[in-house]
């Protein structure tokens, strides 16, 4: 299974990536960003959430505010503690002594070229990992974002929250030249989970009603404060290219992040006019392609990432 560190801010949707990638894929690291909550939340959310799924991997907090912008938090979706919704065990250990980048660069180091480096938060940890150490270029297979959108925002008009709250982090990242994937509102809001499809978590045990209970609070706050009746899973999304591409369709082209001031700064800018086959080199302002963007979620892919929570639930004593 491919080896994969998440770089998250648990959240509700970040603590089903993290089952997801339990399910899935090699998961050999954990490092925590501000975002949905502050630093310090996030990092006990991801403390609390591997006592509960029974896991001893390792969790490093990073950044807890921007590079450049203003410190914004989620608060109002994910509750006063960033995972409102169900009764989670103590910690029962702290986090690594060292730096989210720190361990970054050390877990980069031991899977080269084989590492993916999935960010379901603020990128500001994987900005400052890349600016720290240019090689994390080659020793990473790729990184893959839950961010931006080629629609409306969640955060402005046009600002999707991950990339609102680091702009020139996002930027930065998109522009390292990493082997790049990112999902972005558009499609993550087509792979939402209804009461009824919460309420198929409860044959499980402890692990799976905890995060029925989780996604009851994360459906019943969007619904409060976004009007929509589906929660949406958007941070597992950001794992299907490594664990079923067949889950989701892509399209390689370029996106850049608008970093100036005014209603468009944190906007993803994505390429998608295509003219037939025409080359689009000669259109105004084309640039190479930098990621591949999601662009259709599998019908399947709800029924997938439910089963995972359930499997892994499963293997629980
Ligand atoms: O906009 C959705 C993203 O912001 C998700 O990653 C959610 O967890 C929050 O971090
Ligand atoms: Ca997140």
């Amino acid at each position: 299974m491919t080896p994969v560190l998440l770089d998250c801010d648990p959240g509700h949707d970040d603590a089903v990536a993290l089952l997801y990638a339990v399910r899935h894929m090699d998961l050999r690291a954990i490092t925590t960003v501000y975002g949905n909550q502050t630093l310090e939340h996030t990092t006990r959310n991801a403390l609390s959430l591997c006592r509960l799924a029974q896991l001893d991997t390792p969790v490093a907090a990073g950044a807890s505010r921007p590079l450049v912008a203003p410190h914004i938090t989620g608060g109002a979706v994910h509750g006063k503690t960033g995972l409102d919704g169900a009764e989670l065990p103590e910690p029962d250990r702290a986090p690594l002594d060292m730096h989210a980048v720190e361990l970054i660069l050390r877990t980069a180091r031991e899977h080269r070229g084989e590492l993916v480096l999935a960010a379901t938060g603020a990128l500001t940890n994987v900005a400052l990992a890349l600016a720290l150490e240019p090689k994390l270029k080659e020793w990473l297979r790729g990184i893959t974002i839950m961010g931006g959108g080629t629609g409306t925002g969640n955060v402005t008009e046009v600002a999707e929250f991950n990339i609102y709250c680091d702009p020139e982090a996002a930027e930065m990242v998109l522009r390292a030249g990493v082997p790049t994937w990112l999902v972005g509102l558009d499609v993550t809001r087509r792979v939402g989970v209804s009461a009824a499809d919460i309420a198929t978590l409860r044959v499980g045990g402890k692990l799976a009603n905890t995060m029925a209970d989780l996604l009851d609070f994360f459906r019943a706050s969007l619904e409060r404060v976004q009007g929509v009746a589906t929660a949406s899973l958007h941070d597992p999304c950001a794992l299907v290219p490594f664990i079923d591409p067949s889950l989701m369709e892509y399209r390689h082209t370029n996106v850049r992040v608008e970093l100036a001031p005014g209603i468009a700064r944190g906007m993803t800018v994505a390429e998608l006019r295509r003219l037939g086959n025409v080359p689009l080199g000669h259109m105004r302002g084309s640039a190479p392609a930098n990621v591949y963007l999601a662009r259709e979620p599998s019908p399947k892919l709800v029924g997938h990432i439910l089963q995972a929570i359930l499997d892994v639930d499963a293997k629980l004593n």
